[in-house]
């Protein structure tokens, strides 16, 4: 037996990085998947986002595990969408369990005020639509979890330097979803359905090793490489790690969909090697 033996999970952001990870261990431990991806780029995103071919690799690794999935491509802005996928996902598959609500975008060094709301629209609303999506099916005991970032721990971004509306608009997203997550663990706990954030560091996915980030870490430089930007990861981390791996957070992601989580609720569960504990006074903050 499996940690989520024949559960069901729908996924968002599925074709690759956290999210494929996530597919693969759930799996792994007995679930079947359904997975949506945008599979597309969007203009405030400069480095490439996923394709269908990522989503297809998705089913691939999760067929080859003997697991079943069922993926779509799907913008988790659009809430109609996102029903239908849920919908034929649960009528091919029998039922629903949990939701892992994680497609994102890091629209970062953008001037232009539609970046904040793409970040915004993407990273917020998107998970708001995916447990919206899934509510309906969810039975007694579900899991929500949703995948904020160290960004939701932090204050917001530094403006003094120059205007980047991409990366406030990240910061605030990733807030508003730790915050919504504490609400709605209390809204879902007469169901016990529980509902938890897993807050990432750097991890090392495309959204890291792109352009914007490297810029981000290396303000010094014009073009900096991944090379240069590299020895800047590790300022995140209290562990000197420049990143983690998706399978960590895939590990807790498994954590809060199993029933070993039965009674943990409401947290935000920090993936981030002593990330913001070092940025904390002494005293714990609950
Ligand atoms: N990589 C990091 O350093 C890091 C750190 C903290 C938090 N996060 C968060 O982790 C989550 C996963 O990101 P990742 O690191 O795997 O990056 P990634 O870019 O590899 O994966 C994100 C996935 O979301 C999909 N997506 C984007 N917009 C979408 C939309 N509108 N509809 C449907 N799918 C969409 C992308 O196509 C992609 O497959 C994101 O929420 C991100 O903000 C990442």
């Amino acid at each position: 037996m499996g940690r989520v033996q024949d559960k069901v999970v729908f996924i968002t952001g599925a074709a690759r990085g956290q999210g494929r990870a996530h597919a693969v261990r759930l799996a792994e431990e007995g679930a079947d998947i359904i997975a949506v991806d945008l599979c597309a780029g969007m203009d405030s995103v400069a480095y490439p986002m996923a394709t269908r071919a990522d989503l297809d690799e998705t089913v691939r690794q999760v067929e080859k595990l003997g697991r079943r999935i069922v993926a779509a491509a799907a913008d988790v802005r659009d809430l109609a969408a996102l029903r239908a996928a849920v919908d034929d996902g649960v009528r091919e598959l029998g039922r629903l369990d949990a939701v892992v609500a994680q497609a994102g975008i890091a629209p970062l060094g953008r001037p232009e005020a539609s970046a904040f709301i793409d970040a915004i629209t993407v990273n917020f609303h998107g998970v708001v639509h995916a447990v919206e999506a899934a509510l309906p099916h969810l039975p007694d005991g579900g899991s929500v979890v949703a995948t904020g970032s160290t960004a939701a721990l932090m204050q917001s971004a530094d403006m003094t330097t120059r205007p980047d509306f991409g990366k406030l608009g990240y910061s605030f997203s990733k807030r508003t979803v730790a915050s919504f997550v504490n609400d709605l663990a209390v809204a879902l706990a007469p169901r016990r359905i529980r509902a938890n954030a897993v807050h990432p560091t750097n991890t090392n996915t495309d959204m890291l090793n792109s352009a914007p980030m490297y810029r981000e870490f290396r303000p010094d430089l014009d073009e900096p490489s991944r090379e240069d930007a590299l020895p800047a990861f590790h300022v995140m981390t209290a562990m000197g790690l420049p990143y983690v791996e998706p399978e960590d957070i895939a590990a807790a992601v498994l954590f809060l969909v199993s029933d070993e989580s039965r009674y943990v609720t409401g947290q935000q569960l920090r993936v981030d090697a002593g990330a913001i504990v070092q940025r904390r006074a002494q005293q714990p903050q609950f």
